[in-house]
Order: C-alpha cells, then sequence, then structure tokens
C-alpha cells in the first residue's frame, strides 16, 4: 500500500463521509447526517460539534482521534444514547436513535459501551460482571453463565470467572468491561479511551486482543483514542476532529491486511499515515 495512493488515503474536509467505494460490501450500519452538539449553561454556550456526517459499515472499525476537547466523548455520549444531539439525525440499522431528546430503548438495547474506567461491580464476580446487561434484560441464569464463560475465554479471561475485581490488573478489568458489552451481542460497539489508563505495554497487547476479538465477532466498532498508533493499528479508517467546534478535518483509510501485526506499526506507509495525523493534530492546537 502507497500511503499516497489516493485508494489507501481517503481525504475529505467539508464534504460528505462515506465509505471509500469497495471497500467493504456490507450493509450501513451506522449514520450520521449533520449531528450537532451545542452545550448551554449559564456561564457559556459552547458549540461541541456541528455537522457531524459520517457513514460506518457492518464489521467497520472506526477509530476517532482529536485533541482534548474537541468533542470524542460528545460524540460517543450522543451514539450511545446518553446525550441526545442538538441538531442532526443518528440512525442505527437505519433506525432513529433519538427522538427528540428522547433515545429509543430498543436502539440503546442493541449497543455496547466501554469507558476509559472499566466501572466494574467490586462485589460481582468476573462471569457476574460480564453476564449484568443479561441479567437486567431477564435471561435466565443458566444461559447467562454460560455466555460469560465464552466471552471470558473470548477476551482471554478463562479461569478467572471467579474472581473479583479487586484481584484483577488494569488490563484485565477492562478486558471484563469489553466482554460485558459484549454479552449482549450488540450491534454497535462503542469505546472511549478504553485503554487510556494503561502503560504502553499492556496497551498494546490490548490492542492486538480488541482486533482478535472484533474480527471473531465481527463487530463494528467506534474507537475513540488520544493516540495516533493505536488509532491506525486498530482502524479500518480513522476520522481527525478538529477542535472548537468539533468537525470532521480529514477521514483517512488504513488499508493494511487484518490482522494486523505489531510489526504494521514499523512499515514505511504506518510511519507516514502517523506523521500526517500528527501534523494535523499539531495544527489544531495553533488553532
Ligand atoms: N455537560 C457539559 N456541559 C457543558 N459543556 C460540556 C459538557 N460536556 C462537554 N462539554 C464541552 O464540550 C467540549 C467537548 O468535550 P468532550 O468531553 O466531548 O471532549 P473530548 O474530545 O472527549 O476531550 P478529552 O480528549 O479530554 O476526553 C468541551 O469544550 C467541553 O467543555
Ligand atoms: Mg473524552
Amino acid at each position: 500500500m502507497s500511503a499516497d495512493s489516493a485508494e489507501a488515503v481517503y481525504q475529505t474536509t467539508g464534504a460528505r463521509h462515506t465509505t471509500p467505494p469497495g471497500k467493504r460490501s456490507g450493509a450501513t450500519k451506522l449514520e450520521l447526517i449533520g449531528v450537532g452538539k451545542e452545550f448551554r449553561t449559564k456561564r457559556a454556550h459552547t458549540q461541541a460539534l456541528e455537522g457531524i456526517d459520517l457513514t460506518i459499515q457492518d464489521g467497520e472499525f472506526v477509530s476517532v482521534i482529536g485533541r482534548s476537547g474537541c468533542g470524542k466523548t460528545t460524540l460517543l455520549r450522543m451514539l450511545a444514547g446518553l446525550l441526545s444531539p442538538t441538531t442532526g439525525q443518528i440512525l442505527v440499522e437505519g433506525k432513529s436513535l433519538w427522538n427528540g431528546s428522547k433515545a429509543d430503548t430498543s436502539v440503546v438495547s442493541q449497543l455496547g459501551v466501554v469507558f476509559q474506567e472499566a466501572n466494574l461491580f467490586p462485589w460481582y464476580s468476573v462471569a457476574e460482571n460480564i453476564a449484568l446487561p443479561l441479567q437486567l434484560r431477564g435471561d435466565d441464569k443458566a444461559s447467562r453463565l454460560a455466555r460469560a464463560q465464552e466471552l471470558a475465554d473470548l477476551v482471554g479471561l478463562g479461569g478467572f470467572e471467579r474472581s473479583y475485581p479487586r484481584e484483577l490488573s488494569g488490563g484485565m478489568r477492562q478486558r471484563v468491561a469489553i466482554a460485558r458489552a459484549l454479552s449482549i451481542r450488540p450491534k454497535l460497539l462503542l469505546m472511549d479511551e478504553p485503554f487510556g489508563a494503561l502503560d504502553a505495554l499492556t496497551r498494546e497487547r490490548m490492542n492486538l486482543e480488541l482486533q482478535r476479538i472484533a474480527l471473531a465477532t465481527n463487530a463494528t466498532v467506534v474507537f475513540i483514542t488520544h493516540d495516533i498508533t493505536e488509532a491506525v493499528f486498530l482502524g479500518d479508517r480513522v476520522v481527525h476532529l478538529t477542535p472548537r467546534p468539533g468537525r470532521i478535518a480529514q477521514i483517512k483509510t488504513i488499508g493494511f491486511q487484518k490482522p494486523r501485526s505489531i510489526d504494521v506499526e514499523t512499515e514505511p506507509e504506518f510511519g507516514a499515515i502517523a506523521r500526517d495525523l500528527r501534523h494535523a493534530l499539531d495544527e489544531d492546537e495553533k488553532r
């Protein structure tokens, strides 16, 4: 792949962003049309996001990067049904997520969300934490425990099902959070800096794990991060958000075959893409 070939790097500014032709043939999973968010407080009005147009296909892994405060978490919260957009529309498999300021629970209940903190229940075992969404929706105990077992194996926590969160490392806790998000077989997995609190080596291992899990489950993932290397390593596309107001500045298609090994990070093309993104983010700082 050549970093400057039109197919490898797909960049646009301002125009409607869609999946580049020929990349994936699956159905559209998620569509954002003119999505914006304004926060109004007594002291200030903040236009956090404006005119976000993005189409994500089934099975795609989309990384979102941008400087602190550019609206990444705001975007994720709107996708997760936690924060209503001020303008625009969010469609999950063609169905509107928001009806005014109300999120459609039938859509929200099919989303998996992972935040920076694992947010596990300390008095629940690993298996019980993983199965919590299944318990909430009323699945019977035998089927939830079977699913928890399957997921513990999937995220590399086989043998730890009966452990409690305090007995796990940060990386293991985050894997429990990922397994919990996957328990309902979500249509969409939404992740907000899930590995931000981990050391570099653990993070690298978690990136490989997440890639494996995403491929094994054919999950559609929106993955938010500050980390350019992580964004490019995992992403089929990388969306760069610029701040004040948060807008899509560019989208890069990352053409490396999956599964990718960490060695891909030493390839010149990888370096060129990461360098371009770093320069663009540096420019954001000056704005
Ligand atoms: N509940 C809120 N009320 C008012 N303003 C808010 C609220 N939440 C976020 N903002 C503002 O919206 C903008 C985007 O915030 P957001 O948390 O989405 O940024 P971010 O890209 O996730 O940053 P970081 O990388 O630091 O996590 C910021 O200017 C922030 O101050
Ligand atoms: Mg954030």
